[in-house]
């Protein structure tokens, strides 16, 4: 079948290569020219693992497109998948839909025969509503239909997440836009994905509802950390001993600085909009966002508490930036309220992290780069690791200590234990672990 993608970042991209890998025929739109210029030279404008050999290998075969004309790549497409960006609207927190809606105009205009148009962006729900009447106010041909197909996949994990999702929720108001999305998605249908059919609106909540759910378990377990900390429990055996159970599940149970990314903050953000428009309270996401906001803004502090009250005048390696491993996406990071505060506060801050330096450098005029994890102990007062990344999993801790100035390790992610770095001469902070 004969794809369009208009939206070429982490999701339209990976979408993309991932349905031309299924063999169908994609061609992959965005307006920002230096992103198609870079993948027709073969490079991949975001840090992903496994997309440079799935893209290579679709463009290849002749299945996988990129163009920045719209009117091109639209050109004989039966779906057409919206993966603009939906970020927070400043002020008030509402998705900013600016650049769906731009899309859809210009699609509306652009298309030459009907096709079914897909969002994959996280949208408000009613905004499906939108895009029709706006195709229809446009001059879209007839027969044309929109439905919502939600995107799940995790950046870092992302082509394996594509391949094999947990569900694929497609909303559809109409027989027609749910036959091609069976047909586009049937090879994994095969494989028993559950494709479950939703109408519209339903879909478009059930993303926002399973992101909102997620950033509640995150906080659980965060505030419950705390909770250990104050009474000589171990967080992580807590977590285990309740992600054991069944109906709670080990995943999102692993405490850290607080939840960031492209997503849980602006969709938490958007389902509180949402709510409020429709006159529902929704007092659970709103208490997690309020607790993820302040969890952190609370995490210098907590530094500057493991270098005995300041940081002013402390040389501080932090390890890790991008807000999660595997990606080098810094958009809503912990790392940036930390890093800034750390030198607002009179430290001097060296960080290192194996993929976001590039995006990280100019979030943090003051902070100086490092060539690898080593280099940023040198001389450190403290180091913090604040990104989970596998290669800071397995540091010789001895290593670390010997270039170090102080000997203080600030793990917000509980890579390591305590005794392990007390057997490396470090005094150890975890989260939620025992004095
Ligand atoms: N990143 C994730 O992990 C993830 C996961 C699930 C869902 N989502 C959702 O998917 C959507 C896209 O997210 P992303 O992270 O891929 O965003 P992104 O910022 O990486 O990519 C969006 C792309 O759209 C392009 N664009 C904007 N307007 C355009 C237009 N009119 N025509 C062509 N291209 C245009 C931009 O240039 C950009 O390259 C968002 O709604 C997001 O919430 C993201």
């Amino acid at each position: 079948m004969r794809i369009a993608m208009i939206g070429t970042g982490y999701v339209g991209l990976v979408s993309g290569a991932c349905f031309a890998d299924f063999g169908h025929d994609v061609c992959c739109i965005d307006k920002d020219e230096k992103k198609i210029a870079a993948l027709h030279d073969g490079r991949m404008p975001i840090w992903e693992p496994g997309l440079e050999a799935l893209v290579k290998s679709n463009v290849e075969r002749g299945r996988l497109d990129f163009t920045t004309d719209l009117n091109k790549g639209v050109e004989g497409a039966e779906a057409v998948f919206i993966a603009v960006g939906t970020p927070a609207r400043r002020g008030d927190g509402h998705a900013d839909l600016t650049y769906v809606f731009a899309a859809i105009r210009e699609l509306a205009k652009a298309l030459t025969r009907p096709a079914v148009i897909v969002t994959k962006s996280t949208v408000p729900v009613g905004t499906g509503d939108k895009i029709a009447e706006i195709l229809a106010e446009e001059g879209a041909p007839e027969g044309s239909s929109v439905a919502s197909n939600p995107e799940f996949l995790r950046e870092g994990a992302a082509i394996a997440d594509f391949k094999h999702p947990d569900r694929i929720v497609v909303g559809a108001e109409d027989e027609h836009a749910r036959e091609v999305l069976r047909e586009i998605y049937r090879p994994l249908f095969l494989n028993k994905a559950p494709i479950l059919f939703t109408g519209r609106r339903t879909a478009e909540l059930t993303k926002y509802a399973a992101n909102a759910f997620l950033a509640v378990k995150i906080s659980f377990i965060n505030e419950i950390a705390d909770l250990c900390e104050a009474v000589g429990a171990d967080v992580q055996e807590v977590a285990r001993g309740i992600g054991l159970d069944n109906r709670i599940g080990p995943k999102f149970l692993h405490p850290g600085p607080g939840y960031g990314g492209s997503c849980f903050p602006k969709d938490t953000l958007a389902l509180l909009q949402t709510a409020k428009e429709a006159g529902i309270e929704q007092r659970i996401v709103s208490t997690v966002v309020d607790v993820n906001e302040k969890r952190k803004a609370s995490m210098a502090a907590r530094v500057a508490r493991a270098l005995g009250g300041s940081v002013d005048g402390k040389r501080i390696g932090v390890l890790g930036l991008a807000f999660k491993p595997n990606t080098d996406d810094m958009r809503d990071a912990p790392s940036i309220p930390l890093v800034n505060s750390l030198i607002e506060d009179g430290a001097s801050v060296t960080a290192f992290d194996p993929a976001a330096m590039e995006h990280a450098k100019p979030l943090f005029p003051g902070m100086e780069s490092a060539a690898n994890a080593m280099a940023v102990a040198d001389g450190a007062d403290a180091l913090v690791i604040v990104t989970e990344w596998d290669e800071f999993r397995a540091l010789d801790l001895g290593k670390l200590a010997e270039r170090m100035k102080g000997r203080v390790l600030v793990d917000l992610r509980n890579v390591y234990e305590r005794d392990e770095a007390e057997r490396a001469g470090l005094a150890y902070y975890g989260i939620g672990r025992p004095a």
